[in-house]
């Protein structure tokens, strides 16, 4: 018999970051995120009964209908790990296919999306295998994500999401994210993401290389105590809508994110002269209009816009009178706070 499984799943963009881990793909520090309207990924698994004993996952990856063989050891590593979770791993031959609604190498982090999508359709897989619904469908989607990427247990969900054991977050936890869009106020409900590309090609060091430098880190036990007390502080702001305090903090978080990178050993540093000319506009064009436009950055040289909806126009204008000369080929990518996955079938 066999089992079909259709999902899409947004990539997300962190308010505070998680930057170190510890254990099995657990967070040195709590993070909280959204997730994009525009930046999705969509997969569909297919799963036939084995035949044979073999204990190894066995799955065929195509992405945009083109076989990826330099996918194929994460795929691997992630189904092995998840294999222990779901029996529908050791059961059944996987035939995953996958696509991306943003360019590849866009700068968008995709393993969030991808890892979210693959993890959503196991999880479905699993319910139809069992023949029962699983009540705690996406909590454990999300826990299952994070096995293949930390960040993409935060993209399970709509809007918000926090991930980490924290004790301003009731039920929060290392190991799965939740969804916080209870505590959210309007005005950030319907943030908007523009993505500057000030880079389009592939990092110079993956995120997951990069978590693996704060182990010996002279400075990681403090940023993730700092990081920790943001978080706190974000929740405040992200209940009572204080734009300006939102502001302050997410550049903040975003250097701290960079600040550690430079100061690993080896350091490195993601961000080009692009972006510090792009930080420096944005925070000018901030003080003189008086709006709450905000950057954040991921683990790269790209450049978050972040505003609330009723600013769109001005901001806009000025996206494109100042920042876009910055951009690769001019290219951004507009995002909203988004709606979450979708289960397509
Ligand atoms: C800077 O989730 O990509 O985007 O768990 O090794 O897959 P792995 O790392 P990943 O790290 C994301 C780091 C970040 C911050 C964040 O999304 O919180």
């Amino acid at each position: 018999m066999e089992l079909k499984s259709t999902w899409s799943c947004p990539s997300n963009i962190a308010l505070v970051k998680y930057w170190g881990k510890k254990g099995l793909q657990l967070p040195a520090n709590s993070s909280i995120s959204f997730v994009l309207s525009d930046a999705i990924t969509t997969t569909t698994v297919l799963a036939k009964v084995k035949n044979d004993l073999e204990p190894e996952p066995q799955f065929s990856f195509l992405f945009h209908g083109e076989p990826q063989p330099s996918f194929h050891p994460k795929i691997l590593k992630f189904l092995t790990v998840a294999s222990e979770h779901l029996s529908i791993i050791n059961t059944h031959i996987l035939e995953i296919q996958s696509s991306n609604s943003f360019p590849h190498s866009s700068g968008i982090a995709s393993s969030a999306s991808a890892m979210g999508a693959l993890s959503l359709c196991l999880c479905s897989l699993q319910e139809k295998l069992d023949g029962e619904e699983d009540e705690n469908f996406f909590r454990n989607a999300s826990f299952l994500a994070r096995l293949g990427s930390g960040s993409a247990c935060r993209s399970v969900y709509p809007g918000f999401a926090e991930w980490g054991k924290h004790h301003s977050f009731e039920n929060s936890s290392d190991e799965f994210a939740i969804d916080v869009n209870s505590i959210i106020h309007p005005i950030f409900k319907s943030l908007n993401d523009v993505v500057l590309l000030v880079e389009t090609g592939e990092k110079s060091v993956s995120s997951t290389a990069g978590h693996g430098l704060l182990t010996n880190h002279p400075y990681a036990a403090k940023r993730f105590e700092v990081a920790n007390e943001h978080l706190t502080l974000l929740q405040e702001i992200l209940m009572n809508g204080d734009t300006d305090a939102f502001c302050r903090l997410v550049e903040s978080e975003a250097l701290h994110l960079h600040a550690m990178m430079m100061t690993s050993s080896p350091g490195f540093m993601l961000m080009k002269p692009e972006t510090l000319h792009v930080i420096e506009k944005i925070r000018t064009f901030r003080e003189q209009s008086g709006l709450p436009v905000c950057f954040t950055l991921d683990a790269g040289a790209n450049i978050h816009v972040l505003f609330p909806e009723h600013i769109k126009q001005q901001v806009m204008d000025f996206v494109h009178n100042q920042l876009i000369a910055y951009c690769k080929n001019g290219a951004y990518l507009c995002n909203v706070v988004g709606s979450g996955p979708n289960k397509l079938d």
